[in-house]
């Protein structure tokens, strides 16, 4: 892959939604490696069947499809499968964020400049002003909304009708998403963590687009440090790529792969600095919780939403913190993991989670 074959248009666009921590170049091999089709999606093979006949459905009655939900923990594909959507459709794409919708008058802009058959993405929609979530309900449904004009008792109420459109909604936290809002949705995909043989199949496909030179064993073990997410797996390709090509002759075995994932304090079961600062102060400084998420964020210095967003359920999944009606408590799995003893009472309260499983 040649940087003048990037797609610099939509780099432009993802400029304010990819992760903030790439850099130019960073983002642009990012939107590079992006897939285009449904075809070319690893994994996810349910929603993949699931979206692949609502867009055919829709193709067939040459009708704008039902809108669509995605949600799930960053990285894993949902602004690539918004732009899939519109690609598959052959209509263009127009982008927004809940955030940059402050006032129902920016969305009722946006809806009156779209065309029929357009696809609108709105990422992180649950942070939608109110009065721009209640315009969008009417938008969605009827296709119109009402522009008020005025205040007070003058003001009036036009209405505006929308040409048909597709609302694509993204969403890490779907569970904050108001009722009525969700239920509009014709579709909901839930995005779930990626197994390690398709994170393995993405690892070996970003290679050969970036023309790394790959072993079975270099892409296994990127693979299985990937916490699950896609967007990872490439991000931990390319620190490997560079030491390979600085360290090594430029294959990425793996010996370089682990010496560079050492380098960059990403261990043997995917955890970053963030992960294990986040075990680390529920343990060794709140005796293992449990402890409020808010509190647990200040402790390692990061945002809320990123420890609650980006580390927990990463964390959850792999049994090494819990959450509790009271707080966020460290597993024996996550003293063990920090090479520590886990206490008389996480051992007792463990044995209690798994009887209550089953
Ligand atoms: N199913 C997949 N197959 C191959 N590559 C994927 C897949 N899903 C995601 N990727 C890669 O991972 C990167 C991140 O995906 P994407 O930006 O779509 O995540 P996201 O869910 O929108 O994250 P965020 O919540 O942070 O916005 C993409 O650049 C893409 O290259
Ligand atoms: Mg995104």
């Amino acid at each position: 892959m040649h940087e003048d074959d990037l797609d610099m248009v939509e780099e432009q666009h993802l400029r304010s939604l990819t992760a903030p921590e790439l850099e130019g170049d960073e983002r642009a091999i990012d939107a590079a490696l992006r897939p285009r089709s449904l075809d070319e999606v690893v994994g996810q093979t349910r929603v993949r069947e699931q979206l692949g006949l609502v867009l055919e459905a829709a193709r067939r009655r040459g009708r704008a499809p039902d809108h669509v939900l995605l949600s799930g923990p960053p990285g894993l594909g949902k602004t690539t499968l918004a732009m899939i959507i519109a690609h598959e459709m052959s209509t263009p794409l127009r982008l927004t964020s809940g955030p940059a919708i402050t006032h129902a008058g920016d969305l009722a802009a946006i809806l009156s400049g779209m065309n029929d058959g357009d696809v609108l993405f709105v990422d992180e929609i649950h942070r939608m002003s109110r009065p721009a979530e209640e315009m969008l309900y009417m938008a969605m449904e009827d296709f119109r909304v009402d522009v008020i004009i005025g205040k007070g008792p003058g003001a009036t109420a036009i209405p505006l009708e929308i040409p048909p459109f597709t609302l694509v909604g993204a969403t890490t936290r779907a569970g904050l998403l108001p009722g009525p809002l969700r239920d509009r949705f014709g579709f909901t995909a839930h995005l779930e963590f990626y197994e390690a043989h398709e994170l393995d199949r993405i690892v070996h496909r970003s290679a050969g687009l970036l023309d790394v030179e790959l072993t079975e064993e270099g892409s296994a073990e990127i693979a299985s440090r990937s916490r699950g997410t896609p967007r990872i797996a490439n991000r931990l390709l390319r620190r490997v790529r560079d030491f390979a090509q600085v360290r090594a002759d430029g294959v990425v075995n793996r010996d370089v792969a682990q010496a560079a994932l050492e380098l960059y304090e990403v261990d043997e079961l995917g955890l970053d600095r963030l992960d294990r600062a986040v075990l680390d102060v529920l343990c060794r400084r709140f005796g293992g919780g449990p402890v409020g998420i808010s509190t647990l964020a200040v402790a390692v210095g990061e945002e809320r939403e990123t420890v609650e967003e980006v580390a927990e359920p990463f964390l959850v999944r792999n049994g090494f913190l819990a959450r509790t009606p009271r707080g966020r408590v460290a597993t024996a799995g996550a003293w063990r993991h920090l090479g520590l003893v886990p206490p008389e009472a996480t051992l007792a309260m463990d044995a209690e989670a798994t009887l209550f499983e089953d």
